[in-house]
């Protein structure tokens, strides 16, 4: 093998990894992955056990600063994002801006872009103070730009949150809280909320995390970096394959439930049909989130006494897939996505919310991964590329073509 300071030596030599399917773009101390074997560990800690035990607000902490907060150090941080989550009321005429009709995750893309110009001071961050606060503000006022513009779409007044409650609590009352209602919700909502979350918080340097870094390696400023990775996220491929994942289950029931055509459809090579919701560019065995998320599904769903026939396609298909040769030869498995809409939907979450719910989980993991990589002053991003255009030519007037 040849290591790096050979490969610089060697001039003009570039690697072509398209997709970057064999490229490591950094070194990062924030989340192991091991495809082969389905591990997932945050800061060492097994993703198992961090759903288990943990709250989401802690793991942000864990991602972003290393280690498990103690009880002071989780009030102090709690307390500080409570104190900056006001959002610039003149943000709301941005909002008024966009059509009803938007989706969420383009109007949340631009409002996250829109905040710098009422923080500016998030942009040159030239201390770990500045890029505490920087990092503070922004886990307090997403949750507010979240709440609202699914409150903007149901036609409902854009509240503040209530600072007695807990992280999660407070995203879902803001979220949900009806005028002239008391705001009910229940444990089981709230826990099996912030499992997801916790279960989305990061996966290493997947698209909408590289985004993030490679935008942010331009000094860009965090909020722009997280608007880009929310672009990213944005994606079927990616983060949007949760909506895919419930349009298509839906799709199936509407069409009689038969998943054998659907599972035909999607082997098909000359049919663009995919599995939403299976495989993995790095799990090549199974994902270790959707063994948790599925347990959880069916736990919520039987808690709250929905009896949904999705799930019952859901399990339909995953089985099939099993024991088909196509999936398992591609080593096809369901990945995060394809159980997290059944719980969201369960949730009363609206499907266009569904990426939104993965951008809140993923929060912390882009900002982890920012702040690693300003921390470190990794230099630009910036790939090559092997040209394979014309060779130079002689310019033809317009008159003459
Ligand atoms: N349904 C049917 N066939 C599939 C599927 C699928 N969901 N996924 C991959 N394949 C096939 C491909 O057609 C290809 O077949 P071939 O070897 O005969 O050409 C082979 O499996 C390998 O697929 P690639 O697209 O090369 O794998 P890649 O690593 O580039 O893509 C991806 C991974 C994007 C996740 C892909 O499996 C996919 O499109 N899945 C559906 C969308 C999805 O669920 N995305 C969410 C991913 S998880 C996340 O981002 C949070």
């Amino acid at each position: 093998a040849i290591d790096i300071k050979t490969m610089r030596a060697i001039s003009g030599m570039i690697t072509i990894d398209p997709g970057y399917k064999n490229t490591g773009s950094c070194e990062s101390a924030i989340t192991f992955l091991d495809g082969e074997k389905g591990i997932l560990r945050y800061r060492g800690y097994s993703i198992e056990e961090l759903a288990e035990k943990a709250e989401f607000l802690e793991v942000a902490y864990l991602l972003i600063f290393g280690h498990l907060p103690n009880k002071e150090e989780l009030e102090r941080f709690h307390n500080d994002i409570k104190a900056e989550s006001h959002v610039d009321e003149e943000m709301k005429k941005i909002l008024d801006g966009f059509p009803k009709s938007a989706h969420p995750m383009g109007v949340l893309s631009s409002l996250t872009s829109a905040l710098v110009a009422f923080n500016p001071g998030s942009v040159n961050v030239s201390s770990e103070k500045d890029m505490y606060w920087a990092i503070v503000k922004i886990l307090a006022k997403f949750p507010v730009l979240v709440a609202w513009t699914l409150r903007k779409k149901k036609g409902l007044p854009l509240d503040y949150g209530d600072d007695s409650l807990g992280y999660v609590e407070n995203i879902h009352k803001m979220m949900f809280k009806k005028p002239n209602h008391k705001y009910e919700t229940n444990k089981i909502v709230i826990d099996a909320l912030d499992k997801l979350l916790i279960l989305h918080a990061d996966h290493e340097q997947n698209c909408s995390t590289s985004t993030v870094r490679i935008v942010g390696s331009s000094h860009a400023g965090l909020y722009a970096s997280l608007s880009a990775g929310i672009s990213a996220l944005w994606g079927p491929l990616h983060g949007g394959a949760n909506q895919a994942v419930l349009e298509m289950l839906e799709a199936i029931e509407a069409d009689g439930g038969d998943t054998k055509k659907y599972m035909a459809k999607a082997k098909d090579k000359n049919d663009p049909f995919r599995l939403m919701g299976f495989g993995h560019r790095v799990y090549k065995n199974f994902d270790p989130r959707a063994k948790i998320i599925k347990v959880a599904a069916e736990e919520v769903l039987a808690d709250l006494g929905i009896d949904d026939p999705i799930l019952e396609i859901a399990k339909g298909l995953a089985k099939e897939a099993l024991e088909d040769k196509y999936f398992v030869d591609r080593k096809l498995y369901p990945n995060v996505d394809f159980y997290s809409g059944i719980i969201y939907r369960a949730l009363g979450i609206p499907t266009e919310m569904f990426t939104v719910m993965f951008a809140l989980g993923r929060l912390p993991g882009w900002i982890a991964q920012w702040r690693e990589m300003r921390l470190k002053s990794e230099p630009i991003g910036r790939p090559r590329q092997v040209y394979t255009g014309e060779k130079q030519r002689p310019f033809v007037c317009l008159e003459n073509r």
